[in-house]
């Protein structure tokens, strides 16, 4: 099993994720700093790993702080928190575990050096919880899914896998609990321009495990579906508003517009630390808009000429309706019953 994000002697062990398939290379992270820039470059990049990653941030940060005074320190660590949260605007899990590693500091009731252990151990907390959480989400996953045929193929959009959580997976998560019962035929992978997650972190994923998988480009999908090739599409979410409307990466949209119009079942799955019940549709969800280098340039070459401009939106939302739903550690759950999902907790 992959784990993106592990405490590991006193730091934070990353894998950086920029370097994959080509290298496993694993960066170690001591500060605050190094972690919201490592979160900005996407060493660690998908919505629950980011959660995480941040949350053991916090901690960093909080261990920097060299006061005994209670108040001072948690002025300093506000700063902290807000270094973090101005890293990547879109996944909602981010803004979650901090918010969490905040209450934990303010509850705390003792000296300094004891918030501090409490932040440690909450951190690893959300680290512990997330990979149950995922484990949950697969099995649920897995009875949501169509019953026939057989053997499924299931097309992917993005890396929504171990790399992008705690390990195990949201969307891949579903992808490898079917594949554990028999019930996956093959994984068909948008690589996922610009960034190529599809292309490098999925399959990577899929061939540490033999899972069978197949990449397409993006613009290839509904013609795939048309062919009869795809019999459900499972995507991972960035953030969901409380009507079900789901931002994930760019492409998730134009996907569920096409599964639907080739009537196939259109799943998203998430912890519930992904939904933002304070939004009530998906016009609210902030979307990151990253540097148009990730189009223009593929390794050292240029593709376009001087003169071009570019738009480059990291995540689209794909409206409720095209979701056939939306899978929690809770159950799956209709996009406009996400309430329900929150009161099992
Ligand atoms: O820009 P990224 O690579 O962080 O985007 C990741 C995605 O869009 C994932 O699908 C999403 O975070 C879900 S991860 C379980």
């Amino acid at each position: 099993m992959v784990y993106p994000v592990i405490w590991h002697n006193n730091s934070v062990s990353l894998i950086d994720q920029t370097r994959l398939p080509n290298e496993y290379t694993v960066v170690e992270i001591h500060r605050s700093e190094d972690m919201a820039q490592a979160i900005t470059t996407m060493i660690v990049r998908g919505a629950p790993a980011i959660g995480v990653a941040a949350a053991y941030g916090m901690y960093l940060g909080a261990r920097e702080i060299e006061t005994s005074e209670r108040q001072e320190f948690l002025a300093k660590l506000e700063i902290v928190a807000n270094l973090l949260r101005s890293t990547r605007p879109t996944a909602v899990n981010l803004f979650w575990a901090i918010g969490r590693m905040m209450q934990t500091a303010y509850e705390t009731l003792g000296t300094v050096a004891e918030i501090k252990q409490a932040l440690l151990e909450t951190a690893q907390k959300i680290n512990a919880e997330d990979l149950q959480t995922c484990q949950a989400i697969g099995d649920h996953g897995l009875a949501a899914l169509p019953k026939t045929p057989d053997r499924l193929i299931i097309l992917t959009h993005c890396n929504a896998g171990a790399l992008a959580t705690a390990g195990y997976g949201t969307a891949l998560g579903v992808v490898r609990s079917a594949w554990k019962e028999g019930r996956l035929a093959r994984v068909y992978a948008d690589e996922t321009r610009p960034r190529l997650q599809g292309a490098k972190l999925t399959t990577w994923e899929c061939v540490q495990e033999g899972i069978p998988v197949t990449v397409i480009t993006d613009n290839m999908a509904a013609h795939c579906m048309k062919q009869g090739l795809i019999d459900a599409v499972v995507v991972g979410a960035d953030r969901i508003a409380a009507n079900g409307d789901a931002a994930n990466k760019i492409g998730t949209y134009s996907l569920a517009i096409v599964a639907k119009a080739h009537n196939i079942p259109f799943f998203v799955a998430a912890p519930l630390s992904t939904v933002d019940f304070e939004l009530t549709d998906g016009s609210q969800i902030p979307i990151e808009e990253r540097h148009p280098g990730e189009i223009y340039q593929i390794g050292e070459t240029i593709l376009t000429p001087p003169g071009v401009e570019f738009y480059n939106p990291a995540f689209d939302v794909t409206p409720a309706d095209l979701i056939t739903a939306i899978i929690t550690e809770n159950g799956a759950f209709l996009p406009g019953d996400l309430l329900k999902a929150k009161k099992v907790l």
